[in-house]
């Protein structure tokens, strides 16, 4: 497969798999940049769900004036769901943004490949897998048109996209999907394909202090947060950001950092005992706080 194919970016058809917290927010980005995006998950009840929670995006930059309510209206129809992958020949982009499961991921993968034509880009949102390993499931052709994309919490808002290339992705691809990220609002850094990529070694070495502060009685939960709001210029702290995200996929993601790097990244005592008691944040209604 050549690297020099250009889809017209500005035109390109965008296929999301995985409807969840990522994805249905991913899937907004370009529909609102005006793409025709068609997103699918196995899960029949979050797919059923996600046109309103695009209608719910689209209402709050109109609310904020981002957007007109006529082109709110117009821009609904670029946004569809689909319950079968086949749709996603007629993709030029398609972006997995399944659950944290290499096999999962993996199965995905080679389904994609053999449905997705030769030129459309794979993409994976995947905090912590290794892009190499993900492209060890598709076709040596594919692989130069693999790569990490990885959008943060919520995307519609984030800003920041980490571009990953694997060993075997072609540069050009890399750039060309770093183009597209531009086009719809992002900003696109390139990182070297190393376990936890950048931002988030960065974010774990900070949240693992967060909870060693908590667990010595130096600062309760609530002024930790307030501090790194009031005192670092954070939007949110570290203990609502890891409600937020699910301390479920916290407690996976060091214990992958401290796979990788060693003792520097292991989890603390009090961030296992929460997820043991099943204390995941926002998605279960308690976390580090209540939720209503
Ligand atoms: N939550 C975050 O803050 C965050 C930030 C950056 C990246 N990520 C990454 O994004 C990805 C998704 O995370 P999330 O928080 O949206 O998870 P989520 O659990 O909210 O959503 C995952 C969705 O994938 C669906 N799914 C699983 N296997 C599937 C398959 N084979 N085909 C179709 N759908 C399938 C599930 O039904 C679920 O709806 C993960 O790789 C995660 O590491 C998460």
């Amino acid at each position: 497969m050549g690297t020099g194919e250009e889809f017209a970016m500005e035109h390109a058809r965008i296929g999301v798999v995985g409807a969840g917290m990522m994805g249905a927010e991913i899937a907004s980005v370009f529909a609102i940049a005006g793409h025709e995006v068609r997103v699918t998950d196995r899960d029949a009840a979050t797919l059923g769900s996600a046109p309103d929670r695009f209608s719910a995006i689209l209402e709050r930059s109109v609310a904020k004036g981002e957007l007109a309510i006529d082109d709110a209206q117009r821009l609904q129809a670029n946004f569809s769901t689909t319950a079968t992958l086949e749709p996603f020949g007629a993709c030029d982009v398609v972006v997995e943004a399944i659950s944290e499961e290499m096999e999962l991921k993996k199965a995905l993968f080679a389904r994609l490949d053999a449905i997705c034509a030769a030129q459309c880009v794979l993409a994976s949102n995947t905090s912590t897998i290794p892009i190499s390993s993900l492209a060890a499931s598709v076709a040596p052709a594919r692989r130069s048109h693999l790569l990490g994309t990885h959008f943060f919490s919520p995307a519609s808002r984030m800003p920041l996209v980490e571009v990953i290339a694997g060993i075997a992705t072609a540069d050009a691809v890399a750039e060309r999907i770093s183009t597209l990220l531009r086009k719809v609002g992002k900003t696109p850094i390139r990182v070297r394909d190393v376990p936890g990529f950048a931002v988030n070694r960065l974010l774990h070495a900070f949240l693992i202090e967060a909870v060693r502060l908590v667990e010595e009685n130096v600062c309760d939960v609530e002024d930790i947060d307030v501090a790194c709001k009031l005192g670092l210029g954070h939007p949110v702290g570290p203990f609502q950001l890891m409600d937020l995200s699910d301390n479920t996929l916290v407690l996976q993601v060091q214990e992958i950092l401290k796979g990788a790097y060693g003792e520097r990244f292991l989890p603390r005592p009090l961030l296992k005992l929460k997820v043991a008691a099943g204390e995941r944040g926002r998605k279960t209604g308690r976390g580090w706080y209540g939720y209503a």
